[in-house]
């Protein structure tokens, strides 16, 4: 039997994917970019085992096992990195073996955060390193086929998705912009909102837009090609502020056109936008632009901030959105883990303070490298079975 274990990232998209013009093998009509995530606070872990014995091939997420051959994107994937195996004739294990799959989030999936992404990174990477594959970007394209933003998450930094133009998507690949050694002060403040409602799936949504909205073709003809230009040229001069502009305007813009989707796609909620509100006074109060909020399909916002500015953000933070768990350490997640309120300086600006515990918790994390390999004591199956 031979078997690896690999973490991947998630990633945060700055310029938005939305809507596809090939459903099965998910060719988007629009670039985007996106920063990745560190795996010390959210990443993918994903163990894969090959074996002569296996009779099925079998897998196992958060400890469900899933029907894998009933799972059309999760074979294009297995398929995809063993057609490259084959293609690369370097195969250490025999293509033929049927393969075990387990893999975890180490982060809660009700955190409504990006786990498709970061957790098909981990299938293909893992795959590629079973097989003996090179990381490259034909990878991408294998992953993009799992979920579209997965292909993102190959890479660490900033990362392009090129949506391409053939036919056969060998173009749609994702691209480092910069490592995230570029700009490494680059941190991120997950506020996970208090929310129960079920929203319509990122693929369900952009199933409808694609039929129903008028504003959806403008964004791609003249919004994106203007705006990946400029956040590049932002992202490379490290210039905080345009960085901050465009990435609020590309979620601004995103969730308008969720909103002309007919029947609407509805993902943020009174909280998201008290939130934008906080981050636009915030921003007004200290006289300059420190924080950039963006938001997925879901009511969860990603505020970007330089570390040097965190401890000041936090203060606010905590002054506008008062909570009762405020001093446990579940509610205070990642990097400032260990801080309190109190080793903050407290926040002096006048900012509208919002009702109580409207955050579940917040995540502290920073921009992180891409996927790797770990030693086979991290392995989640024994024997080929799930721990
Ligand atoms: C709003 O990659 O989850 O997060 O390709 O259908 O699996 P599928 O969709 P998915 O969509 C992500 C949408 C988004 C924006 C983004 O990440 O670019």
């Amino acid at each position: 039997m031979f078997s690896v274990t690999c973490i991947a990232p998630v990633n945060i998209a700055i310029v938005k994917y939305w809507g596809k013009r090939h459903e099965e093998l998910i060719l988007p009509i629009n670039d985007s970019i996106s920063m990745t995530l560190g795996t010390n606070e959210l990443c993918a872990k994903t163990t894969i085992a090959a074996s002569e014995g296996f009779q099925h091939n079998r897998m196992w997420l958060n400890d469900d096992e899933l029907p894998v051959e009933e799972d059309s994107r999760l074979m294009r994937c297995l398929k995809g990195v063993q057609r490259l195996a084959l293609a690369n004739g370097s195969q250490k294990v025999s293509l033929s073996w049927k393969v075990h799959i387990a893999s975890r989030n180490n982060f809660p999936t009700a955190a409504g955060l990006a786990s498709s992404a970061a957790g098909y990174a981990c299938l293909v990477y893992s795959l590629a390193r079973l097989y003996g594959v090179p990381i490259n970007e034909e990878l991408t394209t294998i992953a993009r086929q799992g979920s579209g933003s997965a292909c993102r998450s190959l890479y660490g930094g900033f990362v392009q998705w090129h949506s391409g133009a053939l036919d056969d998507g060998s173009d749609s690949v994702a691209k480092p912009v910069v490592s995230a050694q570029h700009w490494p002060n680059m941190h991120v403040l997950i506020l996970v909102v208090n929310d129960e409602r079920k929203k319509t799936s990122s693929t369900k949504g952009m199933q409808r837009s694609m039929t129903t909205s008028q504003l959806i073709q403008h964004r791609v003809d003249k919004i994106v090609p203007e705006r990946t230009a400029n956040l590049k040229k932002a992202i490379e001069a490290r210039d905080f502020p345009s960085f901050a502009e465009i990435t609020m305007k590309d979620s601004n813009q995103f969730h308008a056109i969720a909103l002309d989707t007919y029947p609407p796609c509805v993902y943020m909620n009174d909280v998201s936008h008290a939130i934008v509100d906080f981050v636009h006074s915030y921003n007004e109060t200290i006289g300059e632009v420190q924080a950039a909020y963006t938001f997925d399909a879901g009511p969860n916002a990603c505020i970007y901030v330089l570390k040097e500015n965190v401890a000041k953000l936090l203060a606010a933070v905590q002054k506008v959105f008062p909570n009762d768990a405020t001093e446990s350490v579940e509610y205070l997640r990642g990097i400032s883990v260990s801080a309190t309120v109190e080793k903050h300086p407290a926040f002096n600006g006048t900012l509208n303070v919002q009702a109580k515990n409207l955050l579940k918790y917040i995540i502290h994390t920073k921009v992180g490298d891409g996927p790797c390999q770990l030693s086979d004591d991290n392995s989640l199956l024994i024997n080929g079975l799930p721990l």
